[in-house]
């Protein structure tokens, strides 16, 4: 179970300067992206433990977390592999490199492999346009994808 508090304010209590958790409705999203960052995921309970603690009903929570495709309700692999898949990506061939992908780590979109180590997925655009077809892999934006680039890049995601 992650503390649900990622955003501290000072308040003045008894004449004491102390930090409390901030739950003003704008900390939201930081709270779920310091849970997600530390766990991977966001889970039922964490979802309920944070509505309680913000005084908002679950499903609130829950419709934040669908809504940014960066949260997630479910655990996925240490490495994430985000194949842009906007209209300038399919027309430079992004969808030979995503076929490139799930041929070499065995899996299909939206999919993790066997050893938790990287989760294939699509998503709309990653600002790369001039570079297609391009991907987010964890973090770091690649562009000219070729299909020895996709070895490369799962070489070294799997070291
Ligand atoms: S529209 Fe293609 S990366 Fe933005």
């Amino acid at each position: 179970m992650v503390k649900q508090c990622a955003v501290n304010k000072k308040i003045t209590k008894q004449g004491k300067e102390v930090f409390v958790c901030d739950t003003t409705r704008s900390k939201l999203l930081p709270v779920l992206q310091s849970i997600q960052d530390k766990k991977g995921y966001i889970s039922d309970k964490d979802m309920q433990v944070t509505a309680d603690r913000f005084g908002i009903h679950p499903v609130e929570v829950y419709s934040v977390i669908t809504f940014y495709s960066f949260l997630t309700t479910k655990k996925k692999g240490k490495h994430i592999i985000r194949i842009s898949n906007c209209m300038p990506n399919i027309m430079a061939g992004s969808k030979r490199i995503e076929r490139e992908f799930e041929r070499s780590l065995r899996i299909n979109i939206g999919e993790t492999t066997k050893d938790n180590k990287i989760t294939l997925e699509e998503t709309g655009c990653v600002g790369l346009c001039d570079e297609a077809p391009s991907a987010l892999i964890d973090d770091e934006l690649v562009g000219n994808l070729t299909p020895k680039k996709v070895k490369e890049i799962i070489r070294n995601l799997k070291k």
